[in-house]
């Protein structure tokens, strides 16, 4: 097995700190698959690889990991990555039918990306916005209690500008003071 030192040619100083960290080398994995992740937008075989090899672990071992979080991509995703909550909190109030919104508008089911590489689509558990669902996340930013003019008003403003005001950041909590909404509106 050589997964070669790509990564570590590329990211050397921020993999140092990120194991200096760590007594357990392995409890370093997730970290270190991030980087691999920002380098590509996926995480590429070789980056498995080379990862496994820097913490004694079998590529195996780091797929499974991989594969068990749907924060990481094995392939490549769209600009924006639209990730779906289907959990039962979201489920109970709505996302299938934000699901279908997304297919109408965007013409992509999940684990599909637009033709102009611009929207992927996937599903993934909750990610602990429950009381303000239906919810989704694109790339590192949350869109919650979504309707279909707030869904179509988040895809046109990605388009235009790359990124949108309808973010609420990781978590809404407390819930927006009216003056905060009012500039949302
Ligand atoms: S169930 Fe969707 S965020 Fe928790």
């Amino acid at each position: 097995m050589c997964g070669g030192t790509v990564l570590k040619d590329k990211y050397g100083k921020e993999i140092e700190d990120i194991l200096s960290r760590y007594p357990v080398k392995r409890s370093a994995l997730i970290p270190l698959l991030y980087v691999a992740q920002r380098d590509q937008g996926y995480v590429t075989e070789s980056a498995m690889q080379e990862i496994a090899a820097l913490l004694r672990l079998t590529p195996p071992q780091v797929y499974e990991t991989i594969t068990f979080y749907t924060m990481f991509n094995l392939k490549p995703v769209g600009r924006f990555h639209l990730q779906v909550c289907k959990s039962l909190m979201c489920a109970l109030v709505g996302s299938d039918t934000v699901l279908e919104w997304i297919n109408a508008k965007l013409g992509i089911a999940p684990g599909e990306t637009t033709a102009d590489g611009l929207f992927s689509l996937s599903v993934v558990e909750c990610l602990a916005a429950c009381g303000t669902g239906p919810m989704m996340m694109i790339n590192d930013d949350y869109y919650e209690q979504l309707t279909k003019d707030k869904l179509d008003r988040i895809l046109s403003d990605l388009r235009s500008t790359g990124t949108s005001s309808l973010k609420t950041g990781p978590f809404m909590w407390p819930e927006p003071t009216p003056a905060e909404r009012a500039r949302e509106a």
